[in-house]
C-alpha cells in the first residue's frame, strides 16, 4: 500500500491524460455510422453501444463512492454498463439491439457522469488525500481509469476493423506496404537473469498482475530477428500448415476445423490471390508485413518450422536485455517511446513493414520487440508469485487464470504509449484471431 502522501503526485498530468483519452475514445466512436451502433462486429463481445456507456460506468463505478461519497444518478446504467467480457465458457452472447437503451439516453448518461466527476477531480487535485481512505492514493484510481479506456480504444479498433467498411467514416490512411527486402535471420541471445514484473511500493502505476518482481533464469536461444511475416506465413499455408494434424494441439485441431479456419482473419481470398482488409481499405496482401493470427496458428507455424514460440520470460529478456546482464525500460534503451522508435501509440492504423524501425532494435538486435503488433508468448497467462488482485476491482486479471489465456507482450500500432512499459502484460484466449497480435520464434 502507498501512503496517503504520495496522492500527492495526482493531478494536473493524470486530468490531462483523462481528457485525452477521452477524445481518443469519442473519436472512435465518431468513426461509426450512426445506424451501425447497435452492431457487433465480433460475435464473442458486446454490441458497440455498449462500449459508449461502458468507459463511464466503469470511472463512475471506481470513482464515486470510493473517491468521492458521491450517490448515483443512474443505477441502473451502473450495472448495465459494468461488465465488458464475461470468463470463457458461456458461450455467445444473445443479447438484441431493443435490449439496450436508445442511443441519446447513453450519451446523456455518459455527459454528466464526465462532468460529475471533472467537478470532484478538479477540487481533488487541490485536495489529494480525498481517496486516501481507500488505502490506494488517486493517482492510482485515475491510471486505472485511463488505461482502461485505453486499452478500449485499442479493442474497439479491433472491433470496428470487422465492421463492413461501409459502415464506417473512412478515414485517410496512406499504408506503407512495401519497403526495402527483409533479409529473415535468428540471432543468437545469451543466457541471463531477467526480472519480470514491479516491485510493490514502487512508485510507477502497474496492474495487479504486474506484481510481484521475480526473476528468472533464462538459458540461451536465437530468435527471429523480424517478426513472422505474411511472407513467411503463406509458405506455412503453401506446405499445407492448416491441414497437417501434427503441427496443431487437440483443442487448437477441433476449433479451426469446427471454425472452418483456413487462413488469418485479416487476409482475404480472391481467386488466386491473397488481399488484406486494413482499417479502412483492402490492398494485395502485403507480404512483409507481419502475420497477426490466432495463438494456435502461431503454434502451429512454429511447430512447422521446428521451432517455439518464446516464453514470456525469453521474450522479456530477448527485448529488454543487455550484452553486459543489465535491463532497460525499452528495446532500445531509456528513452521514452517515439515515432522513429517503432508502430505505436495511434500514430497509424496498420502495420508497417516488419524491418521499418531500425532505430528501435533492442540490444541483441531484435527489431519491433514494442509496436506493430503484440506478440504470442507461450505462457499461460497466470498470478506472478505474490500476486494480490486489486480489493476494487478483483476480476481484472484473476477471472482469466483459467488456463486458457496466453500471454502477449509488445503492442501495436493502436497501443498507448503508456502501456508499452515492460511490465505490462496482455492476454488472449488461444483462439481469439482479432486482436493486432502476430509472434517471432525461438530456437533453443
Ligand atoms: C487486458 C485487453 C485482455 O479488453 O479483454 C477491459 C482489458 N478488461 N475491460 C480486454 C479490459 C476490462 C482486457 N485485456
Ligand atoms: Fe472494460
Amino acid at each position: 500500500m502507498l501512503a496517503a502522501e504520495e496522492s500527492v503526485v495526482v493531478p494536473h498530468e493524470l486530468m490531462k491524460r483523462m481528457s485525452d483519452a477521452r477524445r481518443r475514445s469519442d473519436a472512435l466512436f465518431s468513426l461509426v455510422c450512426a445506424g451501425s451502433l447497435y452492431g457487433r462486429p465480433i460475435p464473442e463481445r458486446h454490441r458497440i453501444i455498449f462500449y459508449v456507456g461502458h468507459l463511464e460506468a466503469f470511472d463512475w463505478n471506481l470513482l464515486s463512492e470510493r473517491a468521492f461519497g458521491l450517490k448515483s444518478a443512474h443505477p441502473e446504467y451502473d450495472r448495465l454498463f459494468a461488465f465488458g467480457i464475461d470468463p470463457v465458457g458461456g458461450g455467445l452472447p444473445t443479447d438484441l439491439p431493443s435490449d439496450w437503451p436508445n442511443v441519446d439516453a447513453v450519451r446523456d448518461y455518459v455527459g454528466n457522469i464526465r462532468s460529475a466527476l471533472d467537478q470532484r477531480l478538479e477540487k481533488a487535485v487541490l485536495d489529494p488525500h480525498s481517496a486516501a481512505g481507500s488505502g490506494f492514493p488517486l493517482s492510482t484510481f485515475l491510471n486505472v481509469a485511463v488505461e482502461h479506456r485505453l486499452m478500449h480504444a485499442e479493442t474497439l479498433a479491433y472491433m470496428l476493423h470487422q465492421l463492413p467498411f461501409d459502415m464506417k467514416v473512412r478515414e485517410r490512411e496512406s499504408p506503407n506496404l512495401a519497403g526495402p527486402t527483409v533479409a529473415h535471420r535468428m540471432v543468437p541471445v545469451p543466457a541471463g537473469v531477467v526480472t519480470l514484473g514491479l516491485q510493490r511500493g514502487s512508485e510507477s502505476f502497474g496492474w495487479d498482475n504486474e506484481f510481484e518482481a521475480h526473476e528468472v533464469e533464462v538459458p540461451a536461444f536465437e530468435i527471429d530477428q523480424y517478426k513472422v511475416t505474411n511472407r513467411q506465413y503463406l509458405e506455412f499455408m503453401s506446405a499445407g500448415g492448416y491441414a497437417t494434424r501434427a503441427f496443431w494441439d487437440d483443442d487448437d485441431w477441433d476449433w479451426k476445423s469446427g471454425h472452418e479456419v483456413f487462413h488469418p482473419l485479416f487476409w482475404k481470398q480472391q481467386g488466386n490471390h491473397w488481399f488484406y482488409r486494413t482499417m479502412f481499405n483492402e490492398v494485395p496482401l502485403p507480404l512483409d508485413w507481419p502475420v497477426y493470427v490466432s495463438h494456435a496458428e502461431a503454434t502451429a507455424y512454429s511447430r512447422w518450422a521446428g521451432e517455439s514460440l518464446p516464453t514470456e520470460a525469453e521474450w522479456q529478456w530477448a527485448a529488454h536485455g543487455t550484452l553486459d546482464g543489465q535491463t532497460r525500460a525499452y528495446p532500445w534503451g531509456n528513452e521514452a517511446p517515439k515515432s522513429r522508435l517503432g508502430n505505436f501509440d495511434f500514430h497509424r492504423w496498420d502495420p508497417v513493414p516488419v524491418n521499418s524501425f531500425p532505430e528501435g532494435q533492442s540490444a541483441f538486435g531484435i527489431h519491433d520487440m514494442v509496436g506493430n503488433g503484440w506478440e504470442w508468448t507461450s505462457t499461460v497467462f497466470g498470478p506472478f508469485p505474490g500476486f494480490e488482485p486489486f480489493p476494487f476491482y478483483r476480476g481484472y486479471s484473476a477471472d482469466f487464470f483459467d488456463g486458457k489465456h496466453f500471454v502477449i507482450k509488445g503492442g501495436s500500432a493502436r497501443t498507448a504509449a503508456c502501456m508499452l512499459r515492460s511490465t505490462f502484460r496482455n492476454w488472449f484466449q488461444a483462439h481469439y484471431q482479432y486482436a493486432y497480435a502476430g509472434f517471432r520464434c525461438v530456437r533453443r
